[in-house]
């Protein structure tokens, strides 16, 4: 399987799934890394991992079509967005249906949409005292979000965590979770059925 991962920051998530596929715990290969800002850590990871790299220039209308060719080019067959703060355009969710994950940090349905990214999740589990949180893998559609959950990862908020250290622990999760479930779909154990979503175990 052929992996595209989308990223605007640090790109621990790219790590964990590009190390996933060089150890074969994933059957695949991370083909490209796509960024939104020529500044993002994330590129620096690539280059050592030989992954090519494609920065988006100008507007969503100008690098959508581009995009899509070079994804088309690699014969890419899951886009993972890992971090990466743009919209995904419906060209993209149009020629990818099913196959465009998102990784968020807390327990969807609860703490998404617009404005909840980064430390914002974090500080809002803490202000709403939580004893939970976690991660969730989700299919994209073309909201923030809102997509079918496809799998969930829980750590708890413990009594003295501020935002910092819940976010060290959800990322921690994150790491494990997002290279599982990108497994379950190389291995092709990912059920969908409307907006339900099962993974069978892997198989012995
Ligand atoms: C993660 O917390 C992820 O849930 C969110 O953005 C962060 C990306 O971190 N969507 P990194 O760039 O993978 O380290």
């Amino acid at each position: 399987m052929k992996i595209a991962i989308f990223a605007s920051g640090g790109g621990s998530n790219f790590q964990a799934i590009a190390d996933a596929c060089e150890s074969g715990h994933i059957p695949g290969q991370v083909v490209l890394c796509v960024v939104s800002r020529a500044d993002a850590g994330v590129i620096q990871r690539a280059e050592r991992m030989g992954i090519p790299q494609v920065v988006l220039q100008g507007s969503t209308a100008e690098w959508a079509p581009a995009v899509l060719k070079q994804l088309e080019e690699a014969s890419v067959d899951l886009i993972v967005l890992a971090g990466f703060m743009k919209m995904i355009p419906m060209a993209l969710i149009g020629r990818f249906p099913g196959r465009i994950l998102n990784i968020h940090p807390a327990l969807l349905p609860n703490f998404g949409g617009k404005g909840m990214y980064g430390m914002h999740v974090h500080e809002a589990v803490i202000a709403a005292g939580e004893s939970e949180s976690g991660a969730t893998v989700h299919l994209v559609d073309q909201d923030y979000d809102t997509g079918p959950i496809v799998a969930q990862s829980r750590v708890p908020v413990l009594a003295n965590d501020n935002a910092e250290d819940l976010a060290v622990r959800v990322l921690k999760a994150e790491h494990v979770l997002y290279p599982d479930v990108i497994r379950a779909f190389a291995e092709n154990r990912v059920r969908v059925s409307g907006t339900h979503i099962t993974i069978d175990p892997p198989r012995p």
